[in-house]
């Protein structure tokens, strides 16, 4: 007893030596009773706070003056008119980047040898005759002058500006692809000057310089119907009605570092095929960080599933870059190169990404015919 009530804390209750059982009941339910209602209040205000959240999240988007319509000759309107707007996670370093800095930053080169007569200067117009050297060009790789690891800063992109135009930076490729029979796919290219891949176990894996990643919007008659997200290598396919929106244009996070694209904020674990690591090894990370409008900044071609051919749209957009079939960034270096790192076989560095004309332009479903299932979501998920 005495036991009992000396240790239940409440020492400074008078007469507890010879309390009744009743008393000692009151003494220790008395705290306990306005602990309840102080977690009750604490909870009220937990929600009323989620409540109040919620209410900005979707309320501040309204409130937000309409973004203005972009018009442009020869773009179909709905193709601007549901345009995705990108959110880069709020702790992005590589924002995305102009086009044609990727090709002043770089020279071209075959097995790490620069290719001496290439044409000069290199512009997005005329990058590719790279097609004539190597194997047409395949085996071509855009090769930074300076060495990655000394930071380059052109690598790190242009954030958006208030407005969400990376000002002064080209750093989307948007590509008409009509289909014929009242379908068109907009295909929405990012493009960033540097991919920095995730860290498993404190190692960084599947860093590499250049990196296009892309939605796909097929529309029927004008209207949106679903939605593709690209994600190394692959991507996931959403209804148009189950994404998130600012009005009628969706959302895609843009992953950190990776910039592989997601329906949601959060975290999303991937794997690398072969690589079995317990899940949440490997995460892409999203938020809400700096929202993008890529078609502030964009240039304009078609595509015709008939002969793979681009065509410009806007009198600016340099055929050039959508036909040179190389990669824009650097090969992946040698096991005996001093920066390249290897854990379980997986390399620090790899090569540098293919352009727009490999990511599946003619494809029959929303997601590229690549023999994995072809799984479209009505909601969303990581
Ligand atoms: C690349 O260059 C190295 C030496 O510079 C040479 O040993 C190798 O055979 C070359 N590889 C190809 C595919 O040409
Ligand atoms: C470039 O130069 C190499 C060697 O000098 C030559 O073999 C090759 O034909 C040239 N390529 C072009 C496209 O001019
Ligand atoms: C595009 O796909 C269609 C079939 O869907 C095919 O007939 C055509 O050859 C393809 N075009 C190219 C350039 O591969
Ligand atoms: C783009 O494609 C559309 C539809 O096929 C066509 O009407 C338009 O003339 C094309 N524009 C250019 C510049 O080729």
């Amino acid at each position: 007893m005495d036991k009992l009530v000396s240790t239940s804390g409440y020492g400074e209750y008078p007469s507890e030596k010879g309390a009744s059982s009743d008393h000692q009941h009151q003494i220790t339910q008395h705290p306990s009773r306005s602990l309840r209602s102080y977690t009750g209040i604490a909870c009220k205000i937990l929600l009323l706070i989620h409540a109040f959240a919620l209410l900005l999240w979707h309320v501040l988007p309204l409130l937000a003056p309409p973004r203005p319509i972009l018009e442009i000759d020869g773009v179909p309107s709905f193709v601007l008119k549901y345009a995705p707007l990108v959110w880069l996670d709020k702790s992005e370093r590589y924002f995305p980047s102009d086009i044609y800095q990727q090709v002043k930053n770089t020279d071209p080169a075959i097995n790490f040898t620069k290719i001496e007569n290439a044409s000069h200067p290199l512009t997005l117009d005329n990058l590719d005759n790279l097609n004539r050297f190597g194997r047409h060009g395949f085996n071509v790789f855009l090769t930074s002058k300076l060495d990655v690891e000394t930071s380059p800063f052109w690598l790190e992109g242009i954030a958006p500006n208030s407005d969400g135009k990376t000002s002064g930076a080209r750093s989307c490729a948007i590509i008409i692809n009509d289909r014929g029979n009242c379908e068109v796919d907009a295909f929405y290219m990012y493009f960033y000057a540097y991919n920095l891949g995730n860290t498993v176990f404190l190692q960084e894996l599947g860093d590499h310089i250049g990196d296009w990643e892309h939605n796909m919007i097929r529309f029927v008659k004008g209207e949106p119907t679903l939605m593709w997200f690209s994600q190394h290598g692959n991507g996931q396919a959403f209804k148009y009605g189950a994404v998130e929106k600012e009005g009628v244009r969706p959302y895609t996070y843009s992953a950190r570092g990776s910039h592989a694209n997601y329906g949601i904020a959060g975290t999303h674990d991937h794997s690398i095929p072969n690589l079995n690591l317990p899940s949440g090894f490997l995460s892409d990370l999203t938020s809400r960080g700096f929202l993008w409008d890529p078609t502030l900044s964009a240039y304009f071609y078609n595509y015709s599933g008939n002969d793979g051919a681009f065509s410009a749209i806007t009198g600016e957009s340099p055929v050039g870059a959508m036909n040179f079939r190389g990669k824009w960034g650097d090969e992946r270096y040698p096991d005996s190169d001093p920066r390249q790192r290897t854990f379980f076989g997986f390399k620090k560095y790899d090569n540098g990404p293919t352009g727009p004309w490999a990511k599946a332009l003619n494809r029959t479903k929303i997601c590229p015919d690549n023999g994995l299932a072809c799984i479209i979501r009505g909601s969303l998920g990581p």
